[in-house]
Order: C-alpha cells, then sequence, then structure tokens
C-alpha cells in the first residue's frame, strides 16, 4: 500500500515537472516570437495611424515612433503630405510586393544665362536607389544637353544626353530619340544623383521657338514627350520610382539566419531586392497581405470566388489554409479540377483496385528504398569514421591539444559536407590548379571567404605520421610570405587542405606568359626573389624544427595582387628530426629544378632547395622555362644552358627581353653569380639560404638607396654583348664551348639523371 502512494506521489511530480516544462517552452516560444515582425495588433497598440492625406501607409513604413521598420521608412507626415527623409523627398506612392516607392523630384533648368546656372537639381537618398528599369534621365530643348552626376567609389561620374534640334517642325510627339528631347538611362543601385541642364549656344539661334533646357529623372510611363514642352514646360517636379528593400546589405539566407531580426512574417517568402543586396518579404502562394506583419498574410478563400479556383460546378469546393480541394460528390469520381479528370460517372470498380494496387506497390517500393538509404548512409558514416582514423584524425586531435597555445583558431577541421558545399561538389570549373601532389580547387565558405581546397593524393600508411606532424608544424608558421594553411578534412580517404587563396596566379603564368611578362618589373622579380629565399631561409632556420621544401619551383610561389610572393605547397616537404641533417627519402621533385646530387646520393639535405631555388633565380632572370624539349640536346636544361653562358661570358645574351637592362647591369650581374653559386654540383659548395637571402636583400636595399642620378658605367665589353644579344636574339651560341669548360662533375651526373627521369614529370 505505502510503496503504490509511493508511485503515486511520484507520478504526481512528475506531471507538476511536465506541466512546468511545457509552461516554460511556450514561455520562451513567446519570447523568441517577440522580436519577429510586429501583428496588427502591435500597430494598433501603438496608435499607428496607416494614412496620410491620400497615401496608404503600411508597415514596414510608418508615420510614427514604434510604427516603423527603421528610420529609412519614417514617413514624415506634414499638412497631410507624406515625405522622406525629414521633410525633403514628396512621396506619392509605396508599393509593398514590388519593392518600389514613387517621389516627386524636382527638374533643372537653364536658360540661357550662365550666371542662372546654379541650379541643378539634386537627390541623396542613403538607403534607397533610383529604378533603373522604370525611370529615364531626359532632357528637353534644342540647342540643349544635360548630365547626371553620380558618385561612384569616392569619383564623380557624369551620365547625360543631347538633343538639339534646328527648327520645331522636326520635332514629334510621343518620341524622344534626340531631336527635342532625348532620353537614357540610369546606372543600376545610384542613390545620389545632381542633375544639370545646359545649352550648347545659350540659346542663340532657338530662343524663338525654345527659350529653356530641361533635364530630369522620370518614371518612364508617366512621361509623354510633346512639342509644346518646347515653348513652355510648366512642370516643377516630375514623378520617379526608387527601389528599397530590408537591410541593404543581407541577403534572404543571411537574414534568415537571424530570426530576430528576420522582417518577414508568417507564410511569406523572401526574395532579393532590386537595390543590390537586402531583401523584400512576399506572401506565401495561396495567401494575401502585408507580408511585413506577423500576421499580415491571410489565408485567400479561393472557394468564395470562381476565378481563383479550378473546382468544377458539381464538385464540393473546400478551403484549406495556403490552398483548397475541391471533391466530387458520392458515386462520382475524379479530381474535380475542370483542367484535371472532373467529376464522372461509371466504371467505378476498376480504378479503385488499380489504385489499390499501385498504392500497395508504391508502399513497398518507398519502404524499401527508405531501407536501402539507411543502410547505405550507415555505411557512409562508418566509412567517413575508418578515414578520419586512417588518416589520423585522432593523431592529429592529439597533437593539437598538445599545444600550449590555443591552436584551434589557427587551423580548422572542416567537415566533408562543408567542403562540398564549397567547392559546388568538386565541380571542375572550380579546379585552379593540378600538381603532382593533388588538385587544387578554389572554394568559398559558409562565411564568403574564398580559399583554395587541396586534394591530395593517395597517401601511402607509413606517411601518415608524417603528415600530421607536417600540418601541426605548418599551422605554426606565420610568414607573411607563406601561403596559410587555415584547415583540413579528414574525414575522405584522401585528406583535403584547405588554405588561403592567394588570388593572382603562380609566378610561372608571370614570367612565360608574354603579356603578364611585361608586368614584371626587374623590381618586381628582384623583390619575389628574395621574399622567396627568406622563406626558405625561415624555413631552414628559423621554424621550430627545420622544413626542407623538396619542390622549389615557379609554380609553386603564388603571387598576390600586389606581386607579393607566397610559397606553396609543403605537399613534399619533409621536416628534418632534430638530430639528422640527413635524411634518405625516395627521391621527389620536378625535373628540371631537381638537385643532381640529391638525385645520385637519395640524401635530402636543406642545400636541395638551395640548387632548386637557384633555378628559379635563372628563370626569373631569363624568362626561359627549366626544360626545353624542342631545343637542341644542350640546351635543353636552362640550368645547364645558363651556366655555360656564365662560364663564357656570355650572360646578357640570355637576360629576359622584357627587362630593361639599362641601369640594372651590375645587379643583374650579382643575381647571376648568385644562382650560379646556388647550382654548383656538390651541395657542401653551395651558400646557405640564409646567405642567399641576405645578399638578395642587400641587393634591394642597395637599390633604394642608390641616386636615380647616378650613371652605370658600362664597360665596353658588356655594353656589346648587350648590343648582339638584342640583335640577333637568344639563339647565339654559348653552348659551344660548355663540355670543355663546365664543371666535370656536372654533364657526368646531368647525364645519369636526364636517363632515368625522362619519363617524369
Ligand atoms: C486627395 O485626393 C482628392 C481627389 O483625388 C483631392 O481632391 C485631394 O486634394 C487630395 N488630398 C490631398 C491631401 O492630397
Ligand atoms: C542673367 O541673370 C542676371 C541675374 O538674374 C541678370 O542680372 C542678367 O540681366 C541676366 N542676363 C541675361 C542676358 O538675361
Ligand atoms: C548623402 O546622404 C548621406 C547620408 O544621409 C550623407 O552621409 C552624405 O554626406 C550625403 N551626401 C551629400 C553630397 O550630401
Ligand atoms: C503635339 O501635341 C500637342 C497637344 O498635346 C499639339 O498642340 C501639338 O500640335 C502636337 N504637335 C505635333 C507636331 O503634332
Ligand atoms: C503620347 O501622346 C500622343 C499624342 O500626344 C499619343 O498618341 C500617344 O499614344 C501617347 N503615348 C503614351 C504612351 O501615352
Ligand atoms: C552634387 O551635389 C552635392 C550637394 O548639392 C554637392 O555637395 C556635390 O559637390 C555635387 N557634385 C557635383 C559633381 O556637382
Ligand atoms: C547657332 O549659333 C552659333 C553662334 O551663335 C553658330 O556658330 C551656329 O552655326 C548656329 N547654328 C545653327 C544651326 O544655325
Ligand atoms: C506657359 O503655360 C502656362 C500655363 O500652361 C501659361 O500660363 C503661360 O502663359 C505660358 N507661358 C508661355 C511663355 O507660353
Ligand atoms: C549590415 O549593416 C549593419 C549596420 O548598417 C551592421 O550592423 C551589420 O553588421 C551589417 N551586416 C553585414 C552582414 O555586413
Ligand atoms: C539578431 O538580430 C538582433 C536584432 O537586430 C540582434 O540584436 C542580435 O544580436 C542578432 N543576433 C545575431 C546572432 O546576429
Amino acid at each position: 500500500m505505502a510503496c503504490l502512494q509511493g508511485m503515486q506521489l511520484q507520478l504526481q511530480s512528475i506531471i507538476m515537472m511536465l506541466v512546468l516544462v511545457v509552461v516554460v517552452v511556450i514561455f520562451s516560444l513567446s519570447a523568441a516570437t517577440k522580436a519577429a515582425p510586429p501583428t496588427e495588433a502591435d500597430l494598433k497598440n501603438h496608435d499607428c495611424m496607416n494614412r496620410c492625406g491620400n497615401l496608404s501607409i503600411s508597415y514596414p513604413f510608418g508615420v510614427k515612433e514604434n510604427c516603423y521598420l527603421s528610420e529609412e521608412f519614417f514617413i514624415n507626415c506634414r499638412d497631410s503630405q507624406p515625405y522622406l527623409q525629414h521633410g525633403k523627398v514628396h512621396v506619392t506612392n509605396i508599393l509593398l510586393e514590388e519593392g518600389e516607392l514613387g517621389i516627386m523630384n524636382y527638374i533643372s533648368h537653364y536658360d540661357g544665362n550662365s550666371t542662372q546656372l546654379d541650379f541643378p537639381s539634386s537627390l541623396n537618398l542613403s538607403k534607397f536607389s533610383i529604378s533603373t528599369t522604370k525611370n529615364k534621365f531626359t532632357v528637353i530643348g534644342c540647342d540643349s544637353y544635360g548630365y547626371l552626376d553620380i558618385p561612384i567609389d569616392s569619383d564623380w561620374v557624369a551620365v547625360g544626353c543631347v538633343s538639339r534640334c534646328r527648327s520645331i517642325d522636326y520635332v514629334h510627339n510621343g518620341t524622344c530619340s534626340g531631336i527635342g528631347c532625348c532620353q537614357t538611362s540610369i546606372p543600376e543601385r545610384v542613390s545620389q544623383i545632381n542633375i544639370t541642364a545646359y545649352s550648347f549656344f545659350d540659346r542663340g539661334n532657338v530662343s524663338d521657338f525654345n527659350p529653356c533646357s530641361y533635364a530630369f529623372v522620370v518614371e518612364e510611363a508617366a512621361f509623354n514627350f510633346s512639342t509644346t514642352y518646347l515653348q513652355n514646360f510648366t512642370e516643377d517636379m516630375v514623378p520617379l520610382v526608387l527601389d528599397w528593400g530590408i537591410s541593404d546589405n543581407e541577403t534572404c539566407d543571411e537574414a534568415k539566419r537571424n530570426l530576430t531580426s528576420y522582417a518577414c512574417g508568417d507564410h511569406s517568402d523572401c526574395y532579393s531586392a532590386k537595390i543590390g543586396h537586402g531583401y523584400l518579404c512576399k506572401c506565401s502562394k495561396g495567401y494575401e497581405g502585408n507580408a511585413y506583419l506577423s500576421d499580415g498574410c491571410k489565408d485567400i478563400d479561393e472557394c468564395a470566388d470562381p476565378n481563383l479556383n479550378h473546382c468544377v460546378e458539381e464538385s464540393k469546393c473546400l478551403n484549406k489554409p495556403g490552398d483548397y480541394t475541391c471533391s466530387c460528390p458520392n458515386r462520382y469520381h475524379g479530381d474535380g479540377t475542370t483542367d484535371g479528370t472532373r467529376c464522372t460517372t461509371g466504371g467505378v470498380i476498376v480504378p479503385q483496385i488499380v489504385i489499390g494496387v499501385a498504392i500497395g506497390a508504391l508502399t513497398v517500393l518507398v519502404s524499401s528504398s527508405w531501407l536501402y538509404w539507411i543502410f547505405n548512409k550507415r555505411k557512409h558514416m562508418k566509412l567517413k569514421e575508418k578515414f578520419f582514423k586512417q588518416n589520423g584524425g585522432l593523431m592529429l586531435k592529439q597533437q593539437l591539444s598538445r599545444l600550449e597555445r590555443p591552436t584551434r583558431e589557427v587551423i580548422k577541421i572542416f567537415t566533408l559536407e562543408e567542403l562540398k558545399q564549397a567547392t559546388n561538389n568538386y565541380d571542375d570549373n572550380r579546379i585552379v590548379g593540378r600538381g603532382g601532389f593533388g588538385t587544387v580547387y578554389k572554394g568559398i565558405l559558409v562565411d564568403n571567404t574564398t580559399v583554395a581546397i587541396k586534394k591530395s593524393q593517395i597517401m601511402n600508411q607509413s606517411q601518415i605520421e608524417q603528415f600530421i606532424n607536417e600540418v601541426v608544424v605548418l599551422s605554426q608558421i606565420n610568414h607573411r610570405n607563406v601561403v596559410k594553411l587555415l584547415g583540413c578534412c579528414l574525414e575522405t580517404q584522401v585528406p583535403l587542405l584547405v588554405y588561403e587563396f592567394i588570388t593572382n596566379g603562380t609566378l610561372f603564368e608571370h614570367i612565360h606568359n608574354r603579356i603578364k611578362a611585361s608586368n614584371m618589373s626587374w623590381e618586381n622579380r628582384l623583390r619575389i626573389a628574395a621574399e622567396t629565399a627568406g622563406v626558405l631561409s625561415y624555413l631552414h632556420s628559423a621554424a621550430s624544427v627545420p622544413i626542407i621544401h623538396r619542390d622549389v619551383k615557379s609554380t609553386n610561389i603564388l603571387l598576390d595582387d600586389n606581386y607579393i610572393a607566397k610559397v606553396s605547397d609543403f605537399g613534399a616537404s619533409r621536416l628534418v628530426p632534430q638530430d639528422q641533417d640527413q635524411l634518405a627519402t625516395v627521391v621527389q621533385g620536378t625535373l628540371g629544378y631537381l638537385d643532381p646530387e640529391y638525385m645520385l646520393t637519395n640524401q635530402l639535405t636543406e642545400k636541395s632547395d638551395v640548387y632548386s631555388f637557384g633555378v628559379v633565380l635563372v628563370e626569373l632572370i631569363t624568362g626561359k622555362k627549366v626544360l626545353s624539349f624542342d631545343k637542341p640536346e644542350k640546351e635543353r636544361s636552362l640550368a645547364r644552358y645558363f651556366l655555360s653562358c656564365m662560364k663564357n661570358d656570355r650572360l646578357f645574351q640570355v637576360i629576359d627581353e622584357q627587362i630593361e637592362i639599362e641601369g640594372i647591369v651590375e645587379e643583374l650581374t650579382e643575381v647571376a653569380n648568385i644562382a650560379k653559386r646556388c647550382l654548383i654540383v656538390k651541395g657542401e659548395e653551395r651558400p646557405t639560404m640564409k646567405e642567399v637571402a641576405m645578399e638578395l636583400e642587400g641587393l634591394i636595399n642597395k637599390k633604394m638607396k642608390k641616386h636615380p642620378w647616378v650613371k652605370i658605367d658600362l664597360n665596353g665589353e658588356e655594353s656589346e654583348h648587350l648590343l648582339g644579344g638584342k640583335l640577333s636574339g637568344f639563339e647565339l651560341e654559348c653552348t659551344t664551348s660548355s663540355s670543355n669548360t663546365t664543371t666535370t662533375g656536372y654533364d657526368s651526373v646531368r647525364e645519369r639523371m636526364m636517363l632515368p627521369m625522362d619519363g617524369g614529370r
């Protein structure tokens, strides 16, 4: 008995709690909807008038505080006349569905007396814009022109038209084709204009029939030109149409995310406004009313008006929220609509059986495909989890949590869905590059940032730990000339990396595309070289664990809009454990840039990057591709060709024609010498990246200090070469003596290198 009572007590308290929960939920729901659009009752409570003179005013517009959505929708009602913007602009019409507003605007006129020119008509509307589809800029006169000054960015641009005629006999009613009247369109999204009317000859020879020039913006449909306007245009103001929208900087999707500020009421849809950004609300199909009020959209009773429903006469029309149904009377069948199967008698049984069987079959089909879908989805999720583990997701999470700094902001783990959406499901149109280590897509994240997303090639299990280390280390590199890693996604079989998006393409394009190359000044080339050297030097020494890039080449150096270098693609890079300064690895890299010593020994050192950088320097100086298979055997490798030219003191034969040599001979020679040292076959003898970076920096500093009027004394030999190079171009043989002058080791290494790698990349 006691037990039973205890249970009853428990039951009671549970019921009490449930009631409490329901109350709280209802309360919080009503609190949440509080900030949403006002209801009709709210407006009534605030005593909002819905008229001003003859103009009916509906929310979001209003004439009193608490009656409009925001300041720009305030209508100032003075003497029963509605004005916008505190009494300057006269409002004639408000169209909610179209997002339009009719106003009256002054015309500008000029009567041939230039002292009276300062009567332009101007309009400054901030949140509204002048409809480009509904209005036309119009000038009336026979010796006239008018223009519209429009601020674009911080500048003013002018749009206008010219109207001339010798006599009124040439002018026709109803047309504005430039004879007596001209019209032109208004640019999009303009909210501020100054209008000026003017005359060519101060009305000298037309004054007897056209004493004045007029210019104005007018609603096209409301204006019909008449020849009498030339003599006497009596209007002071003309109608024009404005566009408006809610929130001038949010799209529908953005607005819907914040339901407290979203302005559309129940049963309404959101449309983008004509002012560019911003949106409009319209009642959904089957509803009508003011979509800017919570309860503004009312159900249309389609059954009350035979024009609104398609029910046949004998069927019964039943109104439903947003819709209606037609039903045939007993013993009739059909859907009861005029455009459907109407209502007919007879032949009832067979269709019913058919329908029954069809419904049965459909049920089986739907449920089985649903089961299949569920099964697939689970399999898919399992797979995603597996990939996450396989790609070292757990390891990465661990590593990240071990770091002292909260790196979660520095590197983000993206989900597969996020990246799929960002790249439009890996659309081919989004591919911005393909490399040996993967495909790069341009992606746009939900917050509208543009990123580069790299899909790596299939990874070997043993490389995963290394990969994770790299992601962690790269996420910590914060160098202005390194492409920033924003995050990664590990839910796919191959990891996806997300980088900042660099806008201006690769250095390769800027060197080898003739049009782009003409913009690559020597200063830019030198600076890019110094920046790249700086990054490599930083990776080799400054970063906490030395990193060897392993794939330095002009396609891996990206440029932003200011031609600032951004080194990318660390797909091949290796971290060098502190206790080792050499690392045996599988030879990787790009033919033409590959360090010949590394090719032979498989011993990876920082000096391999130095060699590749040397090749990039040569590319910058010469503008030639690193490998040219269409050239004679001796000229195929740019590095080798360059060295032989240096050896023969013929550097100036191979300088890129785009480089203006005058005044920089000394610098060019120095950079060429740096390149030459970087390309020494024995790695040990090459300079370090730090030395190279410092030398290039030094050159730039010296250049900046140098006075522009100091003449550079070209020595005779060099200027001769310069001329020879310019005249006969690059074909002049400087390779003839190469085989007996280049470092002995080089050729043999090269020969061996060319053999196995010919088919390589
Ligand atoms: C309202 O409209 C009527 C008729 O169109 C007109 O006579 C009257 O002057 C208007 N009132 C105002 C305040 O504009
Ligand atoms: C131009 O306007 C000024 C001031 O209104 C007036 O004094 C002058 O006489 C006018 N000139 C002509 C040619 O109409
Ligand atoms: C136009 O209006 C905006 C906002 O009301 C104001 O900031 C701007 O200075 C105005 N421009 C001119 C030329 O009056
Ligand atoms: C144009 O229409 C006006 C009346 O609206 C009339 O007085 C004038 O003669 C017409 N002009 C021509 C060229 O037909
Ligand atoms: C403009 O006026 C002329 C007569 O003046 C008439 O024939 C023509 O239909 C009118 N056009 C419009 C669009 O009202
Ligand atoms: C346009 O009008 C505004 C205000 O009247 C003025 O500040 C501005 O300088 C004018 N711009 C031009 C190009 O005349
Ligand atoms: C109008 O007058 C100007 C000088 O006042 C003259 O140069 C021009 O030729 C005249 N135009 C016509 C069409 O007569
Ligand atoms: C212009 O028209 C108005 C009314 O339409 C009239 O009162 C005035 O006298 C006219 N002026 C001329 C110069 O025709
Ligand atoms: C839109 O503009 C408002 C102020 O005008 C600002 O508070 C808001 O952050 C802006 N929103 C976006 C998405 O730019
Ligand atoms: C949503 O809009 C309201 C009102 O404008 C604002 O106070 C609130 O901060 C916004 N919330 C978010 C998450 O942007």
